[in-house]
């Protein structure tokens, strides 16, 4: 979606705001710009399409301004257009302003700055703020340092819905103000500079030291200091927090394209987030969570709710809580779970998975259960993210920064931190048995045989060369590997465009056989020893109706039947959708590959979707 970058110091700002837009360009974008304040007042460039286009506007490389502002814009009102393209100036060219979100009442705001005798020259919900902010700065007779951010805050009360706000003015060329209500900001800190971005990899080259933003803070920025306002406009203090991520973390590192390195450093990830929670011989630790055995025998119901690939981690986080800990669990796509009235009591834990921790629907979600009297509970792999603020308690895992839209160390992390939590559920609760110490030793080798499957997946972009033309694609599995794949159609789906289809193996008989025919690849995961003859039996039954065939086991299976089967290490059935997600990972990536599509920013698709 939408990403916001700005910049005050002593540099020039262009090319560190250019540089900033390029590396939020994994967030989905249709068009860009900038605004910076120069000598002579506001100066602004933008236009749809890429940031390259914005690069080559012609004077943009003449800008010598220090302070400034720029958008990548993911349309919602209006098409993609140099006119919707963000910064919106006011009538009168004094304030420039970038917006991420959704200005909910817009229409009624454009009615009354109408009436008040502004005209609108794009379509957008952002154009009400620049126009607000001057209504309100004119009507201020007191020209003291804080007319601009009292015009500004002014300006943000009468807004309605989701938003990050930067904006500059040509009446203070010192300062920039910004402010966030339920859509991401950060601004990066050091000596005589200021840097404010969506997300923390855009800037991390810059500093490791953050302000992280409350709803409704306002804050004033000059290029050697940040000054801190709650919603009345009383001063607030506020501490610097430092990001463990390193610099390389956001870069390729020698890979092609995000989206491989990140899949290569699952060992790692998984390695970080189990991180001294677990060990062999001693109790799991969970600081975060002060749960006891009274609390976790009253729960009636846990809810975990997510979107996308979370979601299907989720899914793998149900199957550890309710086979170890007997707890009833649901798992719910949080855009459906906020609006279906679900049942919720003080004795039902809600868990929540985002990977950015800023998607709107789960953290709507999240808002719902809080109210309806649930403890909330976030998994998350950003630090401070809005998730972070509004849930009870946060845990997070340790994947370090994940740029390719399409997620892959944030699921594996996702699921191995799920089933840490779901043994320290039974330690706390009691009800664990010798088996439990088999499965903490596998998950303590699981970073070793993420390797080993990487390696044994070497050649899959050979069956990745033969069946890339192909358009529709079946994922099947039985249990466990049922969700994992849920996860290998939508990674298929996500950067390849083919069409793709998962289902439990048994149904397929109720339906979507009658779409199987040569042409069509059947790609079944098995993983589960109860299950895996009657997954074969039904594989029997596509291979009979011509479809081409990839198979992923831990399992003796006869590889003969099979156009390709990739050979996983066995591990605990719990924990095996960490391993057999690796095989479908790289193969939409090779499929993707093949295509020639742009692996790390598949078309539509936002990284971070911060709106419903
Ligand atoms: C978007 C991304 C998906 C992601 C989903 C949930 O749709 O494209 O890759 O799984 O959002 O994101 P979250 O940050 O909440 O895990």
């Amino acid at each position: 979606m939408c990403g916001i970058v700005g910049y005050i110091g002593t540099k020039k700002a262009t090319p560190i705001l250019i540089n900033g837009l390029l590396r939020l360009e994994y967030r989905g974008y249709d068009s860009a710009g900038i605004s910076t304040i120069e000598k002579d007042g506001l100066s602004i460039m933008k236009d749809k399409g890429r940031v390259k286009n914005l690069s080559n506007i012609p004077g943009i490389d003449d800008l010598e301004g220090t302070i400034g502002i720029a958008h990548t814009r993911w349309a919602t009102h209006g098409k993609p257009s140099k006119e919707n393209s963000h910064p919106h100036m006011d009538n009168s060219k004094s304030f420039s302003v970038v917006h991420n979100g959704i200005i909910e009442n817009y229409n009624e705001l454009r009615k009354f700055l109408g009436d008040n005798g502004y005209t609108f020259y794009s379509e957008t919900d952002t154009e009400v703020i620049p126009n607000l902010i001057h209504y309100y700065y004119s009507k201020d007779n007191n020209n003291d340092d804080e007319k601009l951010l009292r015009a500004v805050r002014s300006a943000v009360l009468d807004l309605k819905g989701s938003f990050a706000i930067e904006v500059i003015s040509k009446f203070d060329k010192d300062n920039m103000i910004v402010v966030r209500k339920d859509s991401p900001l950060v601004i990066g800190t050091c000596e005589d500079e200021n840097y404010i971005s969506s997300d923390i990899p855009a800037i991390l080259s810059f500093t490791r030291d953050f302000y992280l933003l409350n709803d409704l803070e306002f804050v004033v920025l000059s290029r050697n200091n940040a000054t801190f306002y709650d919603k009345d406009l009383n001063k607030i203090e506020k501490d610097t927090k430092t990001i463990e991520w390193n610099a390389s973390a956001a870069e390729k590192d020698g890979y092609e394209d995000y989206m491989l390195k990140e899949i290569h450093e699952q060992p790692t990830a998984i390695r970080e987030t189990i991180g001294s929670k677990l060990s062999e011989d001693a109790p799991i630790e969970f600081d975060e969570l002060n749960f006891n055995k009274e609390y976790l025998s009253s729960l009636n119901k846990i809810y975990i709710v997510a979107c996308g690939t979370a979601m299907h981690a989720g899914l793998a986080g149900k199957n550890a809580i309710e086979k170890l800990c007997k707890i009833p669990t649901e798992v719910d796509i949080a855009s459906e779970f906020r609006y279906r009235d679900p049942i919720i009591d003080d004795k039902t834990l809600c868990i929540f998975i985002s990977q950015s921790g800023e998607t709107a629907d789960t953290i709507a979600a999240l808002k719902l259960s809080k109210e309806k009297g649930a403890k909330t509970l976030a998994v998350t792999n950003v630090i401070g993210s809005s998730i972070t603020r509004e849930a009870d308690y946060s845990i997070y895992t340790h994947a370090g920064p994940e740029i390719a839209v399409a997620s892959t160390k944030a699921y594996t992390s996702q699921v191995v931190l799920l089933n840490v939590l779901a043994l320290y559920f039974t330690q706390i609760l009691g009800c664990g048995d010798a088996k439990l110490n088999d499965l903490k030793k596998d998950i303590l080798d699981l970073p070793r045989k993420i390797e080993e499957t990487l390696k044994v997946c070497e050649n899959i972009g050979e069956f990745a060369k033969e069946v890339y033309q192909e358009h529709d694609v079946f994922f099947l599995g039985r249990g466990i590997d049922e969700t994992v794949a849920k996860e290998g159609s939508l990674k298929l789906k996500e950067i390849s465009y083919i069409h793709s289809e998962s289902y439990a193996a048994g149904e397929l008989k109720h339906g979507p056989i009658a779409l199987i025919e040569a042409g069509i690849t059947v790609i079944s995961i098995m993983t589960d020893s109860k299950l895996v003859e009657k997954t074969v039996s039904n594989i029997q039954e596509v291979i009979t109706r011509g479809a081409k065939t990839l198979v992923i086991t831990n399992q003796k299976v006869d590889q003969k039947m099979f156009d390709k089967t990739i050979v996983i290490p066995d591990t605990n059935p719990f924990i095996s959708p960490i391993l057999s997600v690796v095989p479908l990972q790289l193969f939409a990536y090779y499929i993707a590959k093949e295509k020639g599509l742009d692996v790390d920013k598949p078309r539509n698709l936002a990284k971070s979707v911060t709106v419903e």
